[in-house]
């Protein structure tokens, strides 16, 4: 399963690739807007300072949305790092986008992904990845859960080539049911990553060996 981090603070994004987990990032307008960045010269600057942390595809996300306006903006992106995945809504104008740019060999991310119809429709055009949004689900009392398990459903019995990227991750558990489930990749703030490392009887064990061997090392 690939850990991508879902922020454009490159603090955090640092921190994550640290750890050497690390395979990629995702962000989005708000998550940009979070970090007091605005205006396209500044926008492209983080994108390219995104890239310079991280190994692995970085999505940035296309704000037109019609046909044109996202191509002219994915072109664009492009050129800032061999890295870039462009990320396009799940409109029809946005399908028609992803199946242009998957022609030309450009990755695309189609998010804001609410049903396994919209991931069999971007799956359909080429994605890269669809990124169902499965804590947002749950804000509305619809298993997220349930909608990666029907999409690996779908792409198992045709074979598509597109990766699912589980999306609004809030917590350890989406991530540990995501990975049962053979979603590739999972998208997650740094404190859900981190928490994957918890555990209070570690903590304990770890706390008596120390103990022990002062005591015996005395
Ligand atoms: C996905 O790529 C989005 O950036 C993200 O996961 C949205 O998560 P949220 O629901 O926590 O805003």
């Amino acid at each position: 399963m690939k850990f991508f981090i879902d922020t454009a603070n490159l603090i955090e994004i640092k921190e994550a690739q640290s750890l050497g987990i690390l395979d990629g990032v995702t962000t989005n307008p708000s998550l940009m807007a979070k970090e007091g960045i605005s205006g396209k010269k500044n926008i492209f600057n983080h994108y390219k300072s995104i890239c310079d942390i991280v190994d692995g595809d970085v999505s940035a996300e296309v704000i037109s949305t019609n046909f044109n306006g996202m191509i002219e903006e994915a072109e664009q992106l492009c050129k800032i790092d061999d890295k870039i995945v462009i990320k396009i809504p799940m409109i029809l104008e946005g399908i028609k986008a992803i199946k242009y740019l998957t022609k030309k060999k450009i990755k695309t991310n189609c998010t804001l992904i609410f049903s396994c119809g919209q991931a069999l429709l971007a799956a359909k055009a080429g994605a890269t990845y669809v990124s169902p949004f499965i804590g947002r689900l749950d804000d509305v009392s619809t298993s997220g859960l349930k909608l990666i398990e029907e999409i690996r459903e779908v792409f198992n019995n045709y074979s598509f080539q597109t990766q699912i990227l589980a999306a609004s991750v809030r917590h350890t558990m989406h991530i540990i049911e995501c990975a049962k489930m053979g979603a590739e990749v999972m998208t997650a703030p740094l404190s859900a990553i981190k928490n994957l490392a918890n555990h209070p009887l570690t903590d304990l064990g770890l706390a008596k060996f120390l103990d022990d061997h002062k005591k015996s090392n005395k």
